[in-house]
């Protein structure tokens, strides 16, 4: 049977949620990632250190003790966060990034920032700092096709953003489209961007296939099959500006399966199967270890971890629901199979 050992991996953008949600799909993530970079899009937004560090511990309290799982907190960037508040984040060594959210762009965005020129003050500070700022890259308003916000996202705003703070850190997350990928690839080492499961292996029409599939509807939107092309082979080119980041993000049943369904596709239970057989299947297994393990911690300044996992190439079955507090969450790639499972 074949198997593929690797350096345990991390997931440098995930969405845990709180409360009783959080303790319900915590553990998924941390049977299979060493560290996560949590996303700081709370209901209440996480928005300084003090309330980073308290929503780090009701993580941990969350995580099975078999498991040694390390949440790497973020913090949710407004028009109103402070020089001081960036200070005291990079002074902390908890804190590893700033999220930039466009205020209405995602779920949970509504306190997000208006005009990127009112954080330059902030943004100065980080870049001193080499404090990374991750990007939800989608510009909002109903003039820009939901298709073309991110394309337009780079014209209007990265580009600007990069060419007045060239030595800030950036990544630019979830990328979706080959202007993404084209940018990343053109820009200096500071520029870094995640790729998910679902960008990797599904495109546009993924969300009509036999009728509306609300669990295949995140944001950024699935794009065209060039932009998945483009961003499949990023993924598996060996260049280290690209990682994993899953974007796993919860949400109720009764929220997706609705007359106004939540963007968001829950990968958390298998992603790391889900990868492995993306890599596989287009023959770049080889291209693996360095996506899932390597790229994304030197990105970040991190150790390396020390752990190894083994994958077997054996097929499982993927579950149709697991419990959501008091609904159900749907995974991705429900009742389904995945070729590749992690070795117990
Ligand atoms: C995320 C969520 O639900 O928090 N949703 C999504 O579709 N990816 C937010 C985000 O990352 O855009
Ligand atoms: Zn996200």
């Amino acid at each position: 049977m074949q198997t593929i050992t690797i350096i345990k991996p991390d997931d440098f953008h995930l969405h845990l949620r709180d409360g009783i949600a959080l303790s319900n799909v915590v553990n998924h993530t941390a049977a299979q990632f060493s560290r996560a970079i949590v996303m700081p899009n709370l209901k209440s937004p996480v928005v300084n250190t003090e309330m980073a560090l308290a929503y780090k511990e009701r993580i941990l309290q969350c995580v099975d003790e078999k498991y040694n799982f390390e949440p790497l907190m973020t913090l949710y960037l407004t028009d109103n966060t402070s020089v001081s508040t960036i200070k005291t984040a990079a002074e902390s060594n908890i804190i590893k990034a700033l999220k930039y959210y466009p205020a209405g762009a995602t779920t949970n965005s509504d306190q997000g920032v208006t005009d990127i020129k009112k954080t330059y003050a902030v943004l100065n500070v980080m870049m001193e700092d080499s404090m990374p700022l991750l990007v939800h890259g989608e510009v909002t308003g109903d003039d820009v096709d939901m298709f073309d916000r991110e394309a337009v996202f780079i014209d209007k705003v990265l580009t600007p953003l990069v060419r007045d703070f060239p030595e800030l850190k950036i990544v630019f997350e979830h990328i979706t489209t080959r202007a993404a990928v084209d940018f990343v690839m053109g820009s200096s080492d500071k520029i870094g961007a995640t790729i998910t499961p679902q960008h990797i292996l599904l495109n546009r029409n993924d969300l009509f296939k036999g009728g509306l599939q609300p669990h295949h509807y995140c944001l950024p939107i699935l794009k065209a099959e060039d932009d998945r092309q483009a961003v499949s082979e990023a993924a598996t080119s060996g260049n280290p500006k690209f990682f994993l980041g899953t974007d796993s993000a919860p949400h109720a049943r009764s929220t997706k399966e609705s007359s106004c369904g939540c963007a968001g596709i829950y990968s958390a239970f298998n992603a790391l199967e889900i990868y492995v057989e993306a890599f596989d299947s287009l023959g770049k297994l080889d291209k693996f270890e360095a996506f899932a393990s390597q790229y994304g911690a030197d990105y970040y300044d991190l150790p390396q971890n020390i752990e190894q996992m083994t994958l077997i190439k054996k097929e499982q079955d993927i579950p149709d629901l697991f419990p959501f507090g008091d609904d159900e969450i749907v995974p991705f790639r429900a009742g389904g199979t995945c070729s590749w499972q992690l070795k117990k």
